[in-house]
């Protein structure tokens, strides 16, 4: 028990630990140092038992399936070692939701496993039957899995473009669903009463089907609260499995990863100004999907040279770079970096301003600048820079859109109405880097900012842009 608090502590010292680039690495540290300490303990005080013969009733350890389990326990790190390592960062929330959907598949095997024997298990009422508390544990541990499970599915079908990401509208949807879950927390009570197969059973195809319909209607842009509510899901089915099992270790970590996961909905729902419900209800980004996104006005726009924007940025007193998406695919952090550190030679003040849903996953331009080593006492959120750009020379887009698109704060038919975003339009000079005045971002809309009088679109891939700043300016 106490080596379980031990791991538990860890636990939320890691949670501390993440919330911070400068503290991330000691946080994964605490994080793997709670998971040895709890997965050891796990199997020394589980350790299977040999059933006994008719003189020994006990006969020690079964060292057979210890090998099985260490085995079992080798094969995923195996799999997990070597996905992490592949796996490229814009491919990182479609493998979050991969492995959520893993999670809730254990949840529901471990629910299955408890009410086949519930012997194993330790769940038997006097009168042989399993007791109702662990029939609710089980029913609800399934449940939540299953929604898990079929919901981080689709998740990863969607984010994985294997699956259109745009909403798929069910009539009535609102109806079924509502009607759905209550008939899974009608047939969870029932359950209590009757231990009958079918009523597993039925809780078990009503859960995975809810979790296919709650998630089909939820567009592109929700993903990633989706993402989050989905890793929310799996902490609470683990915590459901914890009880199930009587780990608390298990119930310790699964409301930890339950509630940050909530927590971080709550946080992304804020920073797209979506409120959470309506995320939930599904159907965001439909109408420009349907219309195949805003039409394009043919407006002027003025294009740009790397060689002009070297020449600017080197007469600029203050710089503030905007990272985004199209900085991820195009991996230009480094680039990036050196630019800034090439600028700040010249005495350009620079800062990098990042918003809380750049990108494709929290955190995702964070990470990439830490990894070109950009300094953390140059980059910014955007509620302690965006009153900045007033006074900044240089608003220096590089792969963002929908995060700086003036829409969001005027345009109120607009997918992203709501959402807070930069005020480049503020800035002095614009420099926008992208590929092509055709590519839209993330919400499928068309951007004032490219047609501003002082917006100069750097049209090319992100890297080779900056590349090419860099060799101007050394030039
Ligand atoms: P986006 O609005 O998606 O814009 C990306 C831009 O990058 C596009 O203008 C694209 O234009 C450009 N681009 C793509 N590849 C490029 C390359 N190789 N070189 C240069 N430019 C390139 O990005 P954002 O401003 O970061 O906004 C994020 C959006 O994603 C928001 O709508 C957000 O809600 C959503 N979202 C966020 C998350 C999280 S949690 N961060 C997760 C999922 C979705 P071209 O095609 O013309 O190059």
């Amino acid at each position: 028990m106490l080596a379980y608090l031990v791991a538990g502590v860890l636990f939320i010292l890691a949670l501390r630990g993440l919330s911070h680039p400068t503290t991330s690495r000691e946080g994964n540290r605490y994080g793997m140092a709670g998971m040895l300490i709890a997965v050891v303990t796990t199997l020394v005080t589980h350790m299977p038992m040999k059933v006994g013969d008719a003189f020994n009733s006990y006969a020690g350890p079964d060292f057979a399936s210890l090998g099985e389990i260490l085995a079992a326990i080798a094969i995923g790190a195996v799999i997990g070692l070597v996905t992490a390592r592949r796996i490229k960062m814009t491919d990182m929330p479609q493998l979050v939701a991969a492995f959520h959907s893993l999670v809730g598949l254990a949840a529901v095997l471990v629910g299955w496993a408890a009410y086949l024997d519930p012997a194993a298990f330790g769940i038997l009422g006097g009168d042989g039957l399993i007791n109702p508390v662990s029939r609710v544990e089980a029913g609800l541990g399934i449940a939540i899995g299953a929604i898990t499970f079929s919901g981080s599915v689709i998740a990863f079908l969607k984010l994985a473009g294997k699956m259109s990401g745009s909403p798929i509208l069910l009539p009535l949807r609102h109806v079924i669903n509502l009607g759905t879950l209550v008939a899974i927390l009608g047939l969870v009570g029932y359950f209590t009463m009757d231990q009958s197969l079918w009523v597993i059973a039925t809780i078990t195809v009503l859960s995975f089907i809810i979790g296919f319909l709650l998630i089909i209607p939820i567009g592109g842009a929700d993903m990633p609260v989706v993402v989050s509510m989905l890793n929310s899901y799996s902490g609470w089915a683990a915590a459901a499995m914890g009880f199930t099992l009587h780990n608390s270790a298990m119930i310790i970590t699964g409301a930890l990863v339950g509630s940050s996961g909530a927590i971080l909905s709550y946080i992304m729902c804020k920073a797209m100004n979506r409120g959470f419900l309506s995320v939930i209800a599904g159907g965001f980004g439909a109408e420009a999907a349907a219309s195949g996104g805003a039409a394009k006005e043919q407006r002027p726009w003025k294009q740009g040279s790397a060689d002009d924007a070297a020449f600017m940025l080197k007469q600029a007193e203050s710089v503030i770079i905007i990272p985004g998406y199209g900085m991820a695919v195009a991996q230009a952090q480094h680039a990036l970096r050196e630019m800034g550190d090439h600028l700040k030679k010249e005495g350009v003040s620079v800062k990098y301003a990042i918003h809380p849903v750049a990108g494709r996953m929290p955190g995702h331009m964070n990470v990439l600048l830490a990894e070109a080593n950009v300094p953390y006492d140059e980059v910014f959120e955007l509620e302690d820079i965006n009153s900045e750009f007033a006074q900044c020379d240089v608003a220096f887009i590089i792969g963002a859109n929908d995060v700086v698109n003036p829409a969001a704060k005027t345009d109120k038919s607009s997918p992203i109405y709501g959402m807070p975003v930069f005020d480049v339009d503020k800035a002095k000079q614009v420099f926008f880097i992208k590929r092509s005045m055709g590519g839209v971002g993330y919400a499928g809309v068309d951007n004032d900012v490219f047609y501003m009088d002082q917006t100069m679109m750097l049209l090319a891939d992100a890297k080779k842009m900056v590349e090419d700043i860099n060799k101007a300016l050394d030039a």
